[in-house]
């Protein structure tokens, strides 16, 4: 294929590690003789036709930056068809026949109705903090939020040991319950809630009571399961059923910021060389993917199955032995 002018963009949330991906995009485009240009806050800049010329240069000193440099944005209006139509037309006028876009399942849908509408090819980098992504192991961002996170509960705890004090910790996740689960067993958090387990806060009152090794403060973690700030009503009913103070710390888009970690930098270099490899091969519709510790490039999620839930609890398990916690039946919702 010859494709000489792609574009990148953001789209949906961002992720730490999306600049290093968007270096790699732009530096492995030019060691291919390829243009590279970028969109300014993802879909929206299709619309606005706010694209622009990236050079190996424009990406210097970015690779350990948080965020990203060409914004992201979430917009309805890109639903429209005949919004997509004319956006269609300016990436015609613009000789753009390539496109790579940073971000999760929905962004994912928007490019493949772009791809099919204007005989584009798209490939897409999965990146999101949530690592929820059907048919990918690992989404870019995930290990630096779950560092993110971790910092802080390591310093709740020092107060909350000092004080002898009881926390809710709540993590984003989106749906998921991925984020809690790794943050809670590394941050020995004494119990993990995350929406795929159905526990009531009932239970969950009659096992903090139970008689075990003496505490005096503990962490639970949990996840926001899209419902940000629902810790709060999870402490007003651990008042009322364990009779018990807990604080509550959401950790909030704190989780969303700072330089990436090593692991997501690597992942982004890699991802973002392998999305114009893709293109290179007149590859389309799909995106970059971690399968068993390998790279791949697999079909974008199906509409219908796009976000991959936590099925394996074992690690729920094994944190209920290290809290001393006496163990409970749960129930995968
Ligand atoms: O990036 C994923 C995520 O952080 C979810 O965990 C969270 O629910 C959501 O995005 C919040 O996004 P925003 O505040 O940008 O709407």
């Amino acid at each position: 294929m010859n494709t000489k002018r792609i574009l990148v963009l953001c789209s949906g949330g961002d992720a730490p590690g999306m600049n290093a991906a968007i270096r790699a995009i732009v530096r492995t485009g030019s060691y291919h003789g390829i243009d590279v240009f970028g969109a300014r806050l993802g879909y929206i800049g299709l619309i606005n036709q706010d694209i622009f010329k990236m050079t190996p240069d424009s990406v210097a000193h970015c690779i350990q930056r948080g965020g990203t440099i060409l914004k992201t944005g979430r917009t309805d209006e890109f639903k429209q068809k005949t919004t997509r139509q004319t956006i269609g037309q300016f990436l015609k006028k613009s000789e753009i026949d390539g496109l790579i876009v940073l971000g999760g399942d929905g962004s994912f849908r928007g490019a493949t109705l772009l791809s099919q509408e204007c005989s584009l090819h798209v490939i897409g980098i999965p990146c999101t903090i949530d690592n929820d992504i059907v048919g990918t192991d690992y989404t870019i961002g995930f290990d630096t939020a779950r560092n993110t996170a971790l910092n802080a509960i390591d310093k709740i705890r020092d107060t909350a040991d000092s004080h002898n004090r009881n926390f809710l910790v709540e993590v984003m996740g989106g749906k998921t319950g991925f984020l809690a689960l790794e943050v809670g067993i590394a941050g020995g958090a004494e119990f993990i809630l995350i929406p795929e387990v159905d526990i009531s806060i009932a239970s969950l009152a009659q096992r903090i009571r139970a008689p075990r090794r003496k505490k005096l403060g503990s962490i639970i973690v949990v996840a926001e399961a899209n419902e940000p700030g629902r810790s709060v009503r999870i402490a007003e009913q651990l008042q009322h059923y364990a009779e018990l103070e807990y604080r509550v710390c959401i950790l909030g888009h704190t989780q969303r910021g700072g330089a990436p970690s090593a692991w997501d930098r690597q992942v982004a270099c890699v991802m973002g060389a392998k999305a114009i490899e893709a293109i290179l091969a007149g590859e389309s519709n799909k995106m970059t993917a971690m399968v068993h510790g390998s790279y791949r490039l697999v079909d974008f999620p199906s509409e219908h199955q796009a976000i991959k839930t936590l099925s394996d609890t074992s690690l729920l398990t094994l944190n209920d032995i290290l809290c001393d916690i006496p163990p409970l039946t749960t129930q995968i919702s």
